[in-house]
């Protein structure tokens, strides 16, 4: 049977959820939708949840007078709470404070301390740093990575000198497997600008990183070396597969690992592409399969800050237009593993013309239609419409594959149109007149036209798919019906009483 394993990156707790957060996520929610509706529900797992540890957090926490568990639980709920309200369907939601975790960290850590690397050399040593480190990244930095002195992504926060004894991983050991195994395709780093870039990275040399800190209280000790703190980014990566129960090979390890599909921004590229696979390869573990780096976005052409105070609120979103409305016009705004920019000034604009009288007006001509001509039962009929539904399946199913999340909501979106235009131009209004045949099979390519779009569109919009469901009456026959049946052509039952009820979307 097969199986998909889907992660999002774990979120700091320094802050509360943004759309950033969002825009990941969601991503990562319509995946493990569609792979639930393709493979069945048991053989989907899907994780996100909060990275609590470093000093960034504890020095956040201190600002607040408060103990950074105790503000790790209040961001952390914010960020649970809004994938609540994002309809976020997460199937476990680690945090790196939890006991689960923070064992499963210290056995892989004392795992790595006897482990030996390709070069026959132990994979940790003790050593000395010497150099910056930047706290709004967590990660220590060279001159050739800042600007000015500064970190790009972290330009008010001034790197900090650090001169400390610790444990060191020998990543310079990992450079050529690591290399062999993209080059090969057995690890996938996708999209090709973010896989060159990690190639370019590791040819131009890798050095051994730190992977403990002196003087860091918030996080977990290093098990054989207590004056010691594992680095964040150690403690934070490992959660993909303590969130599996790697430590006691639990069941649901055994089944899930290695992970599908782990997506993550552009900005943490190099810990997931360079850091992650070498600390697996050490353990004896597999790779994940594809490690997905999507863009980074503005908002109305700025980058969102504090500041210029246009950070969107994801909660605000679904607020003014419902979850599957937010939902939406995150997605649909360019094309995924881009960087982009999000017009949040167009939202009500996008929100009517593609949902409310788009979808939402589809859906109700077409079940007012059969509610005026055939008293709300599905017309006698056969499939005939020239619109080929095994093509917009085959290209859905392809898109899924490459991540083309953008490009397959596009087509759902078309497809509304191209009924639209059906409908112009077959008049079944004139039809209901004079040629009863005609408007039968009109409006049984709509309904089943409607059927698929309901279906299509479920990973995106669940809510607006069920509601369909119920307007077609289908609700049961989408639990007990195989995806692979559902796609078929010609499953709406004439005769089947069919309700228009109430709008999906009100317009604005
Ligand atoms: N805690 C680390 C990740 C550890 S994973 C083992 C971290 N957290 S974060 O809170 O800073 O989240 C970074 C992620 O948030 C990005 O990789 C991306 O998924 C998302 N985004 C944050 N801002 C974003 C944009 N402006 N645009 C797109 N995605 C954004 O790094």
């Amino acid at each position: 049977m097969q199986k998909f394993y889907i992660t999002t990156p774990i979120y700091y707790v320094n802050d509360k959820p943004h759309l950033g957060h969002a825009y990941t996520t969601i991503a990562g929610d319509v995946l493990a939708r569609y792979y639930r509706q393709k493979l069945g529900p048991d053989n989907v797992w899907f994780l996100t949840g909060t990275d609590e540890h470093g000093v960034k957090v504890s020095q956040t926490a201190e600002k607040f007078d408060k103990t950074p568990q105790a503000y790790a639980d209040e961001i952390s709920a914010k960020f649970q709470f809004a994938w609540d309200q994002l309809n976020i369907s997460y199937n476990d939601f680690i945090r790196t404070t939890q006991t689960r975790h923070e064992e499963n960290v210290e056995f892989f850590v004392s795992k790595l301390k006897e482990a030996v690397g390709p070069d026959g050399q132990s994979v940790i040593y003790k050593g000395t740093y010497e150099g910056l480190y930047c706290y709004g990244c967590e990660a220590y930095k060279t001159e050739n990575d800042l600007v000015d002195g500064k970190c790009l992504d972290h330009p008010n926060i001034e790197p900090a000198y650090l001169k400390e004894e610790n444990w060191f991983f020998r990543l310079s050991a990992f450079a050529d497997h690591i290399k062999e195994v993209i080059e090969r395709g057995d690890f996938i780093v996708a999209p090709e600008s973010r896989k060159n870039e990690v190639l370019r990275f590791i040819t131009d040399g890798l050095d051994d990183i730190a992977i403990s800190r002196a003087n860091v209280d918030w996080g977990i000790k290093v098990p054989f070396d207590q004056d010691q703190t594992i680095y964040v980014w150690v403690d934070a990566l490992l959660n993909y597969i303590s969130a599996l129960g790697y430590k006691d090979n639990d069941e649901k390890f055994k089944t899930f690992w290695p992970a599908n599909v782990q997506l993550l921004a552009k900005d943490i590229l190099k810990f997931h592409a360079i850091i992650w696979p070498a600390i697996l390869m050490a353990g004896g573990l597999d790779l994940p399969r594809v490690c997905f780096a999507h863009g980074f976005f503005t908002v109305d052409g700025q980058k969102m800050s504090k500041t210029i105070g246009n950070v969107i609120d994801p909660n605000n979103l679904v607020a003014e237009f419902g979850s599957d409305g937010a939902r939406y016009l995150i997605l649909s705004q360019y094309p995924f593993g881009n960087d982009g920019d999000i017009k949040a000034d167009d939202f009500v604009i996008k929100y009517n013309a593609d949902l409310a009288n788009g979808i939402g007006n589809l859906v109700s001509r077409v079940l007012g239609m059969i509610e005026k001509y055939f008293g709300g039962l599905v017309p006698q009929g056969k499939y005939g419409a020239e619109y080929n539904l095994k093509d917009f399946w085959g290209n859905l199913d392809q898109g899924y594959a490459d991540l083309k999340l953008y490009e397959n909501l596009k087509s759902m979106i078309d497809l509304v149109s191209w009924c639209d235009n059906y409908i112009d131009q077959t008049k079944p209004w004139e039809l209901a007149k004079n040629d009863q045949d005609k408007l039968e099979k009109v409006l049984y390519n709509l309904i089943e036209i409607v059927r698929h779009l309901s279906i299509a569109v479920y990973p995106y919009l669940p809510e607006t798919a069920e509601a369909i469901w119920d307007k077609l009456n289908i609700s049961q026959v989408m639990v007990e019906t195989k995806f692979e049946d559902l796609q078929k052509i010609g499953l709406m039952e004439p005769g089947l009483k069919v309700t228009k009820g109430d709008a999906l979307f009100a317009r604005k």
